[in-house]
């Protein structure tokens, strides 16, 4: 086990917490003051690798939605921080350590399809790993799980279903489509995002796909929706930038909340 799993269940007195969220860049905030019951920063977690950027807060929050035990990860890292890849397996990881059944992750990205414009969310049906990275190359700890880690239900189709159905009883319209992952830190040039949605994505971002195949490849049923908050590179005159990512995921905040915490009362 990861120290930092004992350090957690040390705090929560081994009572154990099923569901996870990762909230994505921008998105401050998913608990309600009386929902958290504590925190703590990822400064005293060893193995978790601490976000570099604006807009991740880098600590996990312990809290009870609907009597559902939750714990959010409020920030995460990437690999174009300089993160070895694999050392973004630990928060994942840890969660599982601590309970984690369902994991709900979220993410800001850039839109390929000219329908979807900033402020829409999508629920990722699949993904492209378009990053150059995987966090499972190295020696694999068969604890966790197999060396060769199937995908064919990577964002499970059971939970989607699930988070269709409270997209239609909150009225929060949701789209549906295929999530490409690009290193980043540059946005990505007009050719790339062409050759993206050939090969058939709906939306781009630098995040989520490590933490998916992480979370799949020790057993974590694995659910994701990104908030779209420009159009990518080339659909628009616009020039991309991190503040109007911050800034636009400010404004779908309230929505996808919302959303996943439908998700929870009703189903769970
Ligand atoms: N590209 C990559 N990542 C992103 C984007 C984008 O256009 N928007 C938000 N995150």
């Amino acid at each position: 086990m990861l120290k930092s799993s004992k350090i957690i269940l040390k705090k929560t007195n081994n009572e154990k917490y099923p569901f996870g969220i990762i909230l994505g860049s921008g998105i401050k905030n998913f608990f309600e003051k009386k929902e958290i019951k504590f925190s703590i920063s990822y400064k005293n977690l060893p193995e978790f690798p601490k976000p570099t950027i604006k807009g991740h807060s880098g600590k996990i929050v312990f809290g009870s939605v609907y009597k559902k035990k939750i714990a959010c990860l409020y920030g995460r890292s990437h690999i174009y921080e300089g993160h070895t890849p694999n050392k973004l397996a630990n928060p994942i990881r840890v969660l599982k350590e601590i309970g984690c059944q369902t994991l709900v992750i979220t993410n800001a990205a850039g839109s390929l399809n000219k329908k979807m414009s900033s402020g829409s969310l999508m629920l990722i049906s699949d993904h492209i790993n378009w990053s150059g990275f995987n966090p499972l190359i190295g020696p694999n700890d068969d604890n966790y799980g197999t060396r060769f880690p199937d995908m064919s239900d990577a964002y499970n189709l059971d939970l989607r279903q699930k988070m269709h159905k409270a997209s239609k009883i909150g009225k929060i319209p949701l789209y549906k489509g295929v999530y490409t992952m690009y290193s980043g830190p540059n946005f990505e040039t007009p050719a790339e995002i062409k050759a993206l949605r050939v090969i058939g994505g709906d939306a781009v971002g630098m995040s989520t796909v490590p933490e998916v195949i992480v979370a799949n490849h020790c057993g974590i049923k694995t659910v994701a929706i990104s908030l779209i908050t420009n159009f990518a590179a080339g659909l628009s005159k616009n020039k991309l930038s991190h503040e109007e990512t911050l800034r636009e995921a400010q404004k779908g905040e309230k929505n996808i909340v919302k959303l996943i915490k439908i998700f929870l009362k009703v189903f769970f």
